[in-house]
């Protein structure tokens, strides 16, 4: 097993091998969407829910190999997710991963279709593996239908919906926390569960999983608040004060850096209940949820 440092770089560098192998190939007329793809998947992501799902498949008795095209397509669905986040019709950000945001390197429309690209080719990595015969079709079918709810109006498209709706208004608690469970937790919760299903886990066994990971999504979209008003771009390989700048209210303005902490603190400690006593209770997660909070990246 090793130390976590040691599992962490194990794992995010299977996954940087893992990747490039799911991208179209060839010298052909979309070759620019190829590339626009390829450039906003590779390099550069801190790949925490491919991570995730490497992790809870392991833990629920599966394979990191059995795992590793569910936890690439979950990436690249992500990748999607940030290059539309960063279009000038919505954050407008220019910087994405330290490098210039993808429309800003191949413009506006091929940004639009690379993103559709990327979430296109999330859907047939994970629907491809029923003909491998390597997995139970049930299995595979379950994973594709838990990423297809958690990006939808239900989950993250839904909390972009929130997000871009309440620019510049006032926003309740409440409502922020459902902009952010849904708009970030849900990809992170269905990378958790995703990695749960591939490994046969049951329905017990995911719903632990499911909140050890609701708990850690909504802390890690808190912290992403947090760093846009104390980071650096060089730290943070994207803008800082995007927030303000689209007049959105986040954790920071809300409740300020300190009260926001320790919310932070307080959902790391419920994540980590979730998963005490249960065959998921392994350093590894208590360890991975301690850094998340702590990130300056
Ligand atoms: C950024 O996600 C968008 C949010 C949901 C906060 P990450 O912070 O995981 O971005 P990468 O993948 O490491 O670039
Ligand atoms: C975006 O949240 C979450 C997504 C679904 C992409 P943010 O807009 O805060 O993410 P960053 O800060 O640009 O990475
Ligand atoms: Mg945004
Ligand atoms: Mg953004
Ligand atoms: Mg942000």
């Amino acid at each position: 097993m090793g130390s976590y440092e040691e599992q962490f770089a194990r794992d995010y560098q299977a996954v940087e091998a893992a990747l490039p192998g799911y991208l179209p190939q060839g010298d052909t007329l979309q070759k620019t969407v190829q590339e626009a793809m390829a450039y906003s998947l590779l390099g550069g992501g801190k790949r925490i829910r491919a991570v995730l799902c490497l992790v809870f498949c392991r833990l629920c008795g599966g394979t990191t190999e059995e795992a590793m095209p569910f936890a690439c397509a979950i990436e690249m669905v992500h990748a999607y997710s940030l290059i539309h986040d960063d279009l000038p019709c919505m954050d407008d950000d220019d910087l994405r991963r330290g490098k210039p945001s993808c429309h800003v390197r191949y413009g506006e429309a091929m940004a639009v279709l690379a993103g559709d690209g990327l979430l296109t080719l999330g859907f047939e990595t994970m629907l491809g593996q029923y003909y491998t015969g390597r997995y139970p079709p049930q299995r595979v079918v379950k994973a594709a239908a838990e990423l297809a709810r958690a990006i939808g109006t239900g989950g993250m498209v839904g909390g972009q919906v929130i997000d871009i709706q309440h620019e510049g208004k006032p926003i309740t608690g409440e409502a922020l926390n459902l902009l952010h469970s849904l708009k970030t937790g849900s990809l992170i919760r269905a990378s958790a569960r995703i990695g749960c299903i591939i490994a046969g886990a049951s329905d017990d066994i995911i719903a632990k999983a499911d909140s050890y990971a609701k708990n850690l999504g909504l802390a890690f979209q808190i912290t992403d608040d947090l760093l846009d008003v104390t980071s650096t771009p060089e730290a943070l390989g994207k803008p800082i004060d995007s927030d303000q700048e689209n007049g959105k209210t986040t954790y920071a303005t809300l409740y300020g850096v300190e009260k926001s902490r320790q919310i932070v603190k307080e959902l790391v400690l419920e994540a980590d209940l979730a998963i005490k006593g249960s065959v998921l209770d392994d350093p590894f997660l208590y360890q991975l949820a301690d850094r998340l909070a702590q990130r300056d990246r």
